[in-house]
């Protein structure tokens, strides 16, 4: 089979990796990738956003089967162009791809079906948004409708800030078109996990749970990141909660989005607050979590290319019960540019990621990587590296991935030094 895998991120390295590993896979492309997906595809230069450049390679190419990673470009309707060329494609269409793509849809979608999700409203208008503000009894999160980068999100602390949050976003001054409708929403008190699930447009095969580091500092302090670090499974997991997970949020959101007409293929990424023991949905991304997806893939056994085909072609059932993970638990943490989430400078050198090699069971994924002209591996992004390890233990991944992060030699990068600290914390009372 010959596949193009769209993005850039260490998410796509760690896909293009266990995909190259598929005995099917004869010929692999990334668009536009980056230096480490180089070493297991053949790197295009076309952007994740240029749709027609995209569908137009996958005709020259005849190719098999397209694995979007980012939502932009679903969002955008990639997956729609190449099914009108009855291309394969494993990602939802844009109405399906909603689900991330506007708050108020999926919060919609979750009243109607019953899904369990914070109460909310949904405005255009400052004055309804402040009257709804300040007749609820707690605290609120203002969120901005569509895509912002995951910064539309404004946990507030007070009517006040809140009422800010919503004029700021409502008036377009902070997210642009994305935050011209906003939704308001209860704050929900818990702990957070991640869990995944494929989904064919009516069969599910549930996957596996992950857990995220948002904010950039060690302690979880400062500003929120695309992902500092992640580990899978999430410490909070049980076999009980997976169940609740599963049959209260999972399936019927895709039994949900078929009766609505808009099937679901693709990833679901359920964000969830467990309270009081009870799974309730935070939001849902229409695609593999960056970095969750690297811990995802190092634990994953058997064929990601079989699997992700029968998602794309709505053969899931044939794989109900076949596809296993590793006991062991995976951690990956994330390198980034100095000034990152800010501002930071490009081009700066890496050097010594062969040495990590050394390390037992780690494996580096590139996200901001490139060479220059001479060869010289350099960062080109904000994340730059996920630096990913196997441990029978938390604390084993732990030790491992900052071994390997010790070797790096990057002047110009910084990492967390606590990813998985809630689980090591468990681990040790345990
Ligand atoms: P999102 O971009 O929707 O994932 O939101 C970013 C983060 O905001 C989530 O990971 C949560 O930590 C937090 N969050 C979002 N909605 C709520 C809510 N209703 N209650 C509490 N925290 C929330
Ligand atoms: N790591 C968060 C995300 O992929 O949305």
């Amino acid at each position: 089979m010959k596949i193009l895998l769209v993005g850039s991120g260490g998410r796509e390295h760690s896909l293009a990796w266990a995909l190259a590993a598929s005995e099917n896979c004869n010929a692999l492309y990334c668009a536009p990738g980056n230096a480490g997906i180089e070493s297991c595809a053949e790197c295009v230069d076309i952007g994740v956003e240029e749709i027609d450049a995209l569908v137009g390679f996958a005709k020259e190419k005849s190719i098999d089967l397209v694995v979007v990673g980012p939502e932009g470009p679903l969002v955008a309707g990639l997956a729609d162009a190449l099914k009108a060329e009855n291309i394969d494609v494993f990602g939802p269409d844009a109405k399906a791809a909603q689900l991330e793509g506007s708050k108020g849809f999926m919060k919609d979608l979750c009243a109607k079906y019953d899904i369990p999700t914070a109460a909310y409203g949904r405005f255009t208008d400052l004055e309804a948004a402040t009257k709804f503000i300040n007749e609820q009894p707690g605290n609120v999160v203002v969120k901005a409708d569509g895509l912002a980068a995951g910064k539309g999100v404004i946990i507030c602390d007070s009517k006040e800030e809140a009422i800010k949050a919503a004029e700021e976003m409502l008036s377009g001054e902070a997210f642009g078109a994305a935050g011209a409708e906003v939704v308001i929403e209860e704050f929900m008190d818990g702990e957070e996990l991640s869990y995944f699930a494929l989904a064919d447009g009516k069969t599910i095969l549930p996957l596996t749970s992950a857990q995220d580091h948002k904010r950039v500092f060690d302690g979880d302090a400062g500003p929120n990141t695309g992902g500092m670090g992640a580990y899978s499974p999430a410490h909070l997991m049980s076999a009980e909660l997976e169940e609740k997970i599963i049959h209260r949020i999972i399936e019927p959101t895709v039994k949900a989005m078929a009766a609505e007409g808009c099937p679901f293929t693709g990833v679901l990424y359920a964000g969830l607050m467990i309270v009081d023991g009870e799974p309730k949905l935070i939001e849902y991304n229409v695609r593999f979590g960056d970095p969750e997806c690297q811990p995802m893939m190092m634990r994953l056994q058997g064929d990601l290319l079989e699997i992700l085909q029968a998602g794309a072609q709505g053969r899931l059932e044939e794989l109900s019960g076949k596809v296993t993970w590793s006991e062991k638990t995976a951690l990956c943490v994330v390198m980034a540019a100095k000034g990152y989430p800010g501002s930071y400078a490009k081009n700066t050198p890496i050097n010594n990621l062969d040495l990590t090699m050394e390390v037992k069971d780690v494996t580096v994924f590139h996200a901001g990587t490139a060479h220059d002209e001479n060869g010289q591996l350099v960062s080109v992004g904000g994340r730059v590296l996920g630096v990913t390890a196997l441990g029978v233990t938390i604390a084993e991944a732990q030790r491992r991935a900052y071994m390997a992060v010790d070797m790096i030699d990057w002047s110009e990068g910084f990492c967390r030094r606590d990813i998985g600290w809630r689980a090591l914390e468990a681990e040790k009372a345990a």
